[in-house]
């Protein structure tokens, strides 16, 4: 009797112990950025609301880098900015600057993520789904892939929009974090990338989700959509 209680108990914890392995690695999610830019850029990370900032250099053509972000990453950013000098306190600067990949990877059951111009606009980005887990598919805002476009800085950024110069070199969406309703220099952002976005309170259709256990790439100047573009 008190041994197959014992045995009881004991295939109950290892039935408790298998699950939580499994549980533990379907949730370390990887996100694969790629440069398909035609020059060299840093890409750099950060996390949590005020994280450490990592960079790391991607040359120009096919330079990839994955970076393994546990179970739950809440509050990650990831953003870019031409050169080779993958320096944190440059990353930093270039941050108001930049588009931004956003991800919450691990809420609930649920990861979600989008491009934001709420700072600016540097460089084209696309975000895709590389795995869908069951039981998720893709549709709309589901493990759809949101993407920004190239944009000619140049001719695109007009008052109240402003040049940024280095070390982003894009261009600032000036009302864009303190706007709670459209202006005309958020509404050139939502124009010319529909799918990010353009001022701080501008969720709808903009928030994606997918099934965490998933898996993402964060691609900078995406081939795809250079024909496709504003410039
Ligand atoms: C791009 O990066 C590669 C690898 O670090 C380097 O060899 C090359 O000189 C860089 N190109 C430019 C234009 O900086
Ligand atoms: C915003 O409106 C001002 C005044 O009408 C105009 O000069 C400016 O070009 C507009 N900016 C954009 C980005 O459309």
């Amino acid at each position: 009797m008190k041994n197959s209680m014992q045995t009881a108990a004991l295939a109950l914890l290892m039935a408790a112990v298998a699950t939580s392995v499994a549980i533990h690695s379907i949730d370390a999610t990887q996100i694969t950025i790629f440069n398909e830019c035609a020059h060299n850029i840093s890409v750099c990370q950060t996390c949590c609301g005020g994280g450490t900032v990592t960079c790391y250099a991607l040359e120009m053509g096919n330079g990839r880098h994955s970076i393994d972000v546990g179970a739950s990453w809440p509050g990650g950013v990831i953003w870019g900015y031409p050169g080779n000098k993958a320096d944190p306190v440059d990353g930093n600067e270039a941050k108001p600057q930049a588009d931004l990949a956003e991800f919450t990877i691990g809420s609930g059951n649920l990861d979600f993520y989008d491009i934001s111009n709420v700072n600016g606009f540097n460089l084209p980005l696309m975000i895709t789904v590389t795995t869908i887990v069951s039981p998720g598919k893709e549709s709309g805002l589901e493990c759809g892939n949101p993407k920004c476009g190239s944009i000619n800085i140049n001719s695109f950024c007009q008052s109240p929009n402003k040049i940024t110069g280095g070390p982003g070199d894009g261009c600032y969406n000036v009302d864009g974090p303190t706007a709670t309703s459209p202006t005309n220099g958020t509404e050139a952002f939502a124009n010319a990338c529909p799918d990010a976005f353009s001022y701080s309170t501008d969720f709808a259709n903009h928030v994606y989700f997918c099934q965490t256990g998933s898996e993402y790439s964060v691609v900078f100047c995406p081939i795809p959509f250079r024909l496709n573009t504003l410039e």
